[in-house]
């Protein structure tokens, strides 16, 4: 399922664009208020368009203007963008109020209006859906580049995260939440994989979460969340980048379930998803920002994330959930002697130190089963549970990794 359009919560008047479109409007034939691509492009925008190139990681081709004075008659009507020379578009609306209008591109029925005023910003699909817009105000448009993809920034099909708007107002939960702040002791500190160098995570668990605000995650989500691993990360004053990793379904803190649901209650985040087979390939990515929640299986698919405007403040709540789990999974972990090591002998397994993979199997969240593949490619089980599901994942990363599988079961 692809989406219309995105709207990001987004102080657009720091920038005053309204003096600056007053002060240099220079109408064009064909309807632009005031127009400039990036051969020409106005210094008074700079951060502006930074911050835009930033957030959705493509440089931009054009800024234009459209005055929707009063009595003013848009007489494009409901239309699909042809996209010359760019892939998809940014508005704003500086001054006045705007309503965006989604057209079933047939009977041109209304399917869906956004109102956009200098709070929010949306990104469009404009090639895609037909639209049009009416009220009174400024519209301030850039155009992404050809770059720009997308087919997969706006894909929400659901198969890597699945995307909600928070139902309840962003920023009363996140000063409900900043309210609760525990006392110095009580917050720990990450700052080590898959925190990228030099940056640091704040955490700190509710105790107890406020069981509104469960209610207002489960209610977003559809999730039963499981209350007391609720956790807040905040990056406050730091950049946030996470490196390419899938997470361990276990940690100092106890038992990890596999689904996390990361209610976004500030800053601009690019969350990538790569190919659960060696975390090479980028399969879908997505931007989030305050009020979205993202949920995704943490501890299958690699993830990674960047912080597009490091000045913002990040906070997220963490939220974990248990999804429809119910059938045996198995983890591949190669630092597996670091992590999981004593825990593994516990089960009273010793692995020869020269295996090339590691493999775990679990069953209702219970180890039932370890194996091993040797140099020689020698599958090693020990445990009395094996599953399908652990054969192929050992056949893909043998695959993956050239080595021909040799089955000592
Ligand atoms: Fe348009
Ligand atoms: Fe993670």
């Amino acid at each position: 399922m692809i989406d219309w359009c995105r709207t990001y919560p987004y102080d657009v008047s720091r920038h005053y664009l309204s003096d600056f479109i007053e002060e240099n409007k220079a109408p064009t034939p064909v309807g632009w208020h005031l127009y400039e691509d990036n051969n020409n492009f106005s210094d008074h925008t700079k951060e502006l368009r930074a911050e835009m190139e930033s957030l959705f990681d493509n440089p931009l081709a054009y800024m234009g203007v459209w005055d929707y004075f009063p009595g003013f008659i848009d007489d494009l009507g409901p239309h699909i963008d042809r996209g010359d020379v760019e892939n998809a578009v940014i508005f704003m609306v500086p001054s006045g109020e705007l309503t965006v209008t989604l057209h079933d591109p047939i009977t041109k029925r209304i399917l869906e209006s956004r109102v956009l005023c200098s709070d929010d910003i949306m990104i469009l699909n404009h090639t895609k859906f037909m639209h049009d817009i009416q009220g009174v105000g400024e519209l301030v448009v850039f155009g992404l580049t050809k770059d720009f993809d997308a087919e997969m920034f706006f894909r929400n099909d659901g198969k890597y995260y699945t995307r909600n708007k928070l139902k309840y107002n962003v920023d009363d939960l996140r000063q409900e939440v900043l309210d609760l702040y525990p006392s110095d002791d009580k917050v720990m500190t990450f700052n080590y994989f898959p925190m990228s160098k030099g940056h640091t995570e704040y955490t700190w668990t509710f105790d107890p979460l406020p069981e509104y605000m469960k209610r207002i995650i489960e209610d977003t989500t559809g999730e039963v969340l499981v209350p007391d691993i609720t956790y807040l990360s905040d990056f406050r004053d730091t950049g946030t980048d996470l490196d390419i990793h899938k997470d361990p379904r276990w940690n100092s803190l106890g038992r990890v379930p596999p689904k996390l649901s990361m209610v976004c209650l500030g800053a601009y985040t690019k969350v990538c998803f790569w190919t659960g087979r060696n975390g090479t390939k980028l399969m879908d990515y997505c931007l989030y920002g305050p009020g979205d929640v993202i949920t995704f299986d943490h501890t299958e698919v690699f993830h990674s994330a960047k912080s597009l405007l490091p000045k913002h403040r990040k906070i997220n709540m963490q939220c974990y959930s248990y999804g429809d789990e119910s059938v045996p999974f198995v983890v591949q972990y190669e630092d597996w002697k670091d992590k999981y090591g004593p825990w593994i002998n516990d089960f009273g397994v010793d692995i020869d130190n020269k295996a090339l993979a590691t493999f775990m199997t679990f069953k209702d969240y219970q180890i039932v089963a370890v194996s091993s593949i040797s140099p020689t490619g020698a599958v090693t089980v020990y445990g009395y549970d094996y599953s399908e599901k652990s054969d192929v994942a050992h056949r893909d990363w043998a695959e993956d990794n050239g080595v021909e599988l040799e089955y000592k079961i």
